[in-house]
């Protein structure tokens, strides 16, 4: 039986507790009740040999790699507690912030109590809810620590999230792409089919193209450049700015558009360029600000080379890519939004985060991610980013 765990009432997502699936029913029914509530997950406190031991049907299916839902692997010694908080501490964490965005999570143990009640009383203390009632909760949903470690072990955590609560998470990177700026009114690369705007990316994007046309490669940014100058940051780029209020925030983006920074971001790396800048086509170095929209053929940089627009293309170097790889390095946030993570060196930067470091994606149509704790919010980067603001800031004020 899946036993429902009342939440916070800010929370859409819904946590049922229970008992190791298959072990005290047959498991197409334990999976039937999933089915019946649309459960999205399951989290379970168990090792494998224990699984084995206690339930064969379970134990079959994992292995097998046929259970139709996700399975997270927390495993927790029988009677026992873990050995390691902190990481017992960021798996709660991360569930109270999978509940946030709307997840339906089933949490099981063998017997479902014990080891289900002490994480699902953890879960809540994430969740904000303090530590009596959040006792009181997991007992009205039929479970609850069993041992003296176990409620040891609740209070330690509880001293360490109410630490946490106080502590400024110092330093939150963002990787952004096209899709940021979607809701601005600027298409993504993919939105149009592989072409850009009606023209092949080669033909714009590449030294190959600016040698057969600067005619063509010139009108192509002159487009892009107006579009962005009649653009408006969205309510995703204010949510990044406005998150510099709690955070040291860097933004690595791959949009070539101002709109980070006119939101008022105040670190932000391009990494293929600036489409309002200006560049020497002698010489990749020499960048400048343009005087207006438009770039014509005979404009002269200052060292009288032919002006091209400052945006990286095929085979050239990316840009800010030293201060990028330092900010994914260090973060104790890392946040991707609106890039289909299919352009590199850009899209490694995901790949840098510190093992545990909690990683958001935002994204309406989720792209594959690399291995780590991620919280995907799939929705558009208006919502999904004012979500996330109000994930992180939950826990300073
Ligand atoms: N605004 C710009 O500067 C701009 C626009 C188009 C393309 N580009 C360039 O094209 C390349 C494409 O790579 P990319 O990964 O940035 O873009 P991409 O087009 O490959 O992927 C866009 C991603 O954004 C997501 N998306 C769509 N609408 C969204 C929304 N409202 N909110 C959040 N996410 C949304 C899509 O699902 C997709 O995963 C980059 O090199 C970039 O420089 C830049």
């Amino acid at each position: 039986m899946l036993r429902l765990l009342q939440l916070p009432d800010n929370f859409p997502g819904k946590l049922w507790l229970s008992s190791m699936p298959g072990r005290f029913e047959p498991m197409e029914e334990f999976l039937g009740w999933c089915r019946g509530v649309s459960v999205d997950e399951i989290v379970c406190l168990v090792g494998s040999e224990e699984i084995a031991e206690k339930s064969s049907e379970y134990a079959a299916v994992l292995e097998a790699g046929s259970c139709p839902l996700p399975v997270e692997q927390f495993p927790i010694p029988d009677y026992g507690a873990p050995k390691d908080i902190e990481v017992f501490v960021a798996m709660a964490r991360h569930v109270a912030e999978q509940l946030q965005t709307g997840r339906k999570i089933v949490l099981h143990c063998a017997a479902g109590h014990g080891r289900t009640g002490m994480f699902a009383v953890v879960v809540l203390l994430a969740s904000g809810m303090p530590l009596k009632s959040a006792l009181v909760a997991v007992q009205a949903a039929g479970s609850e620590p069993d041992t003296a470690d176990q409620n040891t072990l609740i209070k330690k955590a509880a001293i360490r999230l109410a630490a946490h609560k106080t502590a400024k998470r110092n330093k939150l990177a963002f990787l952004t792409g096209a899709g940021i700026s979607a809701e601005s009114g600027i298409r993504t690369f993919r939105a149009s089919d592989g072409l850009w705007n009606g023209y092949r990316i080669q033909d714009v994007a590449s030294p190959m193209g600016w040698g057969k046309s600067r005619e063509k490669v010139l009108e192509f940014y002159n487009q892009r450049r107006t579009e962005v100058l009649a653009a408006s940051p969205n309510a995703g780029h204010l949510a990044c700015a406005e998150l510099e209020k709690d955070f040291e925030v860097t933004v690595s983006t791959q949009n070539i558009d101002d709109l980070h920074e006119r939101a008022g971001s105040t670190r932000v790396f391009h990494l293929h360029g600036e489409i309002l800048k200006g560049q020497s086509s002698r010489n990749p170095n020499l960048v400048f600000p343009l005087d207006g929209p438009l770039i014509r053929i005979g404009d002269k940089s200052p060292d009288g080379s032919q002006v091209r627009p400052h945006v990286v293309w095929f085979e050239e170097s990316v840009l800010r890519m030293k201060e990028a790889t330092k900010a994914a390095q260090e973060a104790d946030v890392f946040v991707v939004c609106g890039t289909s993570l299919a352009v590199f060196p850009a899209a490694g930067l995901a790949q840098l985060p510190r093992p545990g470091t909690p990683l958001y994606l935002i994204d309406p149509s989720p792209p594959t991610l690399p291995d780590g704790n991620w919280t995907v919010i799939a929705e558009p980067a208006s919502s999904g980013l004012r979500r996330l603001a109000n994930i992180l800031t939950r826990n300073i004020h």
